[in-house]
């Protein structure tokens, strides 16, 4: 392993299967996307793919798209020339430059507007670009790793994103699966951040975790993958008293508290969506649930004019998982438009 790698933990057959997809795309010079959920390893993915490559010792550059303004990421990517626009007072080579030879991770993509996507096309297409205030054409040759936690397809198909840049960075797309359809991944997980956080702590020992704080990761549903998993593990391990007690309680929601503050200003307690009372006569909760389901499922959808991506996004779901729900409830075909 590259030293400046960091370490990949994963042994569910799910995980194994992206590890080998990793492998074998990390050898071909051609864009690679890499989506999943917020927090399952996209960064962790992509660096391995570049450590594998033939460019490992070439630079790894990484731009959080959404970090930065619309109107400074252009010249963050592709540099500017001196007096290319007020502040510009002296040449500043992007970060494509800075990746010549290697590969450049671009996370979160569709933060990106189309002009930028448009440059970014031109590169994969020509391997040029030229900086900001300037005619004159720049060559490189950088591999582009893309990152993204929503559906690209959906986005593409609402003219959201440059369809044609999605066709060439689809050339080989890795799927992260969340951590909740990876439960041998939990505990091997939880050891290593629990490890490492003892370590950075200066304790000689991790005495592990008590089964009913194991039954406890296991049961839940990790909606932040692996970084939640990492805090609440790293949490549990700073809060230990001794070094040879083992971890026997988890606080999932680090705001939970008697005294939070706002609760009336909480989402779930908005107009919109009334906070429903308790029950006063015995309901079934399963059924009580897959109506309401059905019932969001379906005014979602009338809301988007049979549009299913839009329906998706509205209920904060990707558009597979809207798809899912549909197929369950045999709605597809009824209410929408074969979209
Ligand atoms: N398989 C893994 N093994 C070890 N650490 C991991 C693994 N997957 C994710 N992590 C850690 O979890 C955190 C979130 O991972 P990251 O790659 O940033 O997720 P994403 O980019 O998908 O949001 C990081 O601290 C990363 O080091
Ligand atoms: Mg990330």
């Amino acid at each position: 392993m590259n030293p400046k790698e960091q370490p990949i933990i994963g042994e569910s057959p799910a995980f194994l299967t992206v590890l080998e997809e990793v492998s074998r795309a990390a050898s071909l010079h051609r864009p690679v996307l890499i989506v999943g959920e917020r927090g399952t390893g996209k960064e962790v993915v992509a660096e391995r793919l570049h450590f594998l490559s033939t460019r490992w010792e070439g630079p790894l550059v990484r731009v959080n798209c959404a970090a930065i303004s619309e109107s400074l990421l252009e010249s963050e990517l592709f540099g500017h020339e001196a007096g290319a626009f007020t502040d510009a007072a002296r040449q500043h080579k992007g970060r494509f430059e800075q990746a010549d030879g290697g590969s450049l991770f671009l996370d979160e993509l569709p933060s990106t507007s189309m002009a930028v996507q448009e440059k970014i096309l031109r590169i994969i297409e020509y391997g040029q670009f030229e900086r900001l205030g300037s005619s004159r054409a720049v060559e490189v040759d950088v591999r582009i790793i893309g990152a993204s936690n929503v559906d690209l397809p959906a986005l593409a198909e609402e003219g959201k994103f440059r369809a044609d840049l999605l066709d060439r960075l689809a050339f080989d797309v890795i799927t992260l699966p969340p951590l909740r359809e990876r439960q041998e991944d939990i505990l091997p997980l939880a050891e290593h951040f629990a490890m490492r956080m003892s370590r950075e702590l200066g304790r000689e020992l991790f005495a592990g975790f008590a089964p009913k704080a194991v039954d406890a990761l296991h049961r839940h549903a990790w909606p932040g993958n692996v970084r939640e998993l990492k805090n609440t593990v790293e949490r549990a391990v700073y809060r230990l008293e001794g070094e040879d007690e083992p971890i026997l309680d988890l606080q999932f929601d680090p705001f939970d508290s008697p005294y939070r503050p706002g609760l009336v200003s909480r989402p779930m307690a908005s107009p919109e969506q009334p906070a429903s009372p308790a029950p006063d006569r015995p309901i079934n909760l399963r059924r009580h649930l897959d109506q309401e389901e059905r019932r969001l499922a379906m005014a979602a959808l009338e809301r988007s004019r049979g549009h299913q991506g839009k329906a998706a996004r509205s209920l904060g779901l990707t558009y597979d998982q809207f798809r899912g729900i549909l197929r369950k409830h045999d709605l597809i075909g009824k209410h929408t438009d074969q979209s």
